[in-house]
């Protein structure tokens, strides 16, 4: 998967996904003609990683430009925590606002997709600098963990936690990496080892609950996960389980480090606290391996996000650089670089 794999492609007018809900059995493009399509992709994870439902999203709007207000309001009920997916609806929305001002309605859904276009692109620019930051913070035989998949499948391409991970690989800073498997929907034993393999990175498969053996044996010198949706005061959502790994960092000492573009870090939430975590359905739960392994009776949750305190966070690996505590401050200046309004 070296330069350039990206889960997301336009053409003939058409935007493919890979199928994420298949791998790694089965690499099979889903053909996504109308948002409907775009949003059911998304919400059954076919799309999933916070700047890939962003960027899916946003050509999702090209395919909805005939009812532009429709398609917004879709793409954006699809997933609730994911920041991206609003960062990119709401930055659709404005150039909508430019073009039809500007009396060039009849060319909307051209000048959509030449954003989108730029979009997918800036997005693994932006992976690419979070990886050339992130590597320096790596030293030769370090072996890394990490949750869920925050590779080049969670984004336009190259990947956030995965990118540091590549760049570090390369750099010859890194050992290992382990895999937590990331249940319910084993996004780490399904999408992060594939990626691994191609990348030919050594990795071994760990089940979440070995985590804290594996810390306390000494054998993790360093994690870095993604992150759904980062908080001005530097809380993190990320995948159901970042947070106890978070956790047993501290216990043991072991920096651990979220990798995220600026697209994730939403600067009209002030805290975790203000984070809506999206709650998935209870199937995925009690069903495993394609039936059912809990009594019929019984009930469970699922939530699908967990929020890290910025106090276990040791840095923020940005497309701006690597961001320190306190994070209040520390993003306000990352921002304050780009002239970017940001959210
Ligand atoms: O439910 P998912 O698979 O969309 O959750 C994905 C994650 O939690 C990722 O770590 C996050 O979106 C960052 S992806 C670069």
């Amino acid at each position: 998967m070296a330069d350039g794999f990206s889960p997301i492609r336009w053409s003939d007018g058409e935007l493919l996904l890979l199928d994420q809900t298949l791998l790694p059995e089965q690499e099979v493009w889903l053909h996504c003609r109308r948002p409907e399509d775009v949003a059911g992709a998304i919400r059954r994870l076919s799309v999933r990683g916070a700047p890939a439902i962003g960027v899916a999203a946003a050509y999702g709007l090209v395919l909805g430009a005939g009812d532009f207000g429709a398609a917004y309001d879709l793409l954006l009920s699809t997933r609730p925590t994911a920041v991206n997916l609003r960062w990119a609806l709401d930055r659709g929305r404005a150039l909508r606002d430019r073009v039809v001002e500007g009396g060039e309605g009849k060319q909307l859904r051209a000048r959509l997709l030449a954003w989108a276009r730029d979009l997918h692109q800036e997005d693994i620019e932006a992976n690419r600098r979070i990886g050339a930051f992130g590597r320096d913070l790596f030293e030769e035989g370090d072996r890394v963990l990490t949750h869920c998949n925050a590779g080049a499948l969670a984004t336009a391409g190259y990947g956030t936690a995965i990118g540091v991970v590549e760049a570090a690989w390369s750099a010859g800073r890194l050992a290992s990496v382990w895999v937590d498997e990331t249940r319910p929907l084993l996004q780490g034993s399904r999408l992060t080892t594939w990626e691994l393999s191609r990348l030919a990175i050594p990795h071994r498969l760990i089940t979440d609950n070995s985590a804290g053996a594996i810390i306390a044996r000494g054998w993790v010198q360093k994690i870095v996960v993604g992150a759904d949706r980062v908080a001005v005061n530097g809380d993190v959502a990320n995948k159901v389980g970042t947070y106890p790994v978070a956790v047993l960092a501290a216990r043991h000492g072991v920096p651990f480090y979220v990798a995220a573009p600026l697209s994730t870090i939403d600067r009209g939430t002030a805290s975790g606290a203000d984070i809506p975590i999206e709650k998935r359905d209870a199937e995925e739960v009690v069903h495993a391996f394609g039936k059912r392994i809990a009594p019929q009776d019984t009930e469970a949750l699922n939530l699908a996000f967990d929020v890290t305190p910025a106090e276990l966070v040791a840095a923020l690996i940005t497309d701006a650089g690597v961001l320190r505590p306190p994070y209040r401050e520390s993003i306000a200046e990352a921002f304050s670089g780009r002239g970017d309004p940001g959210h």
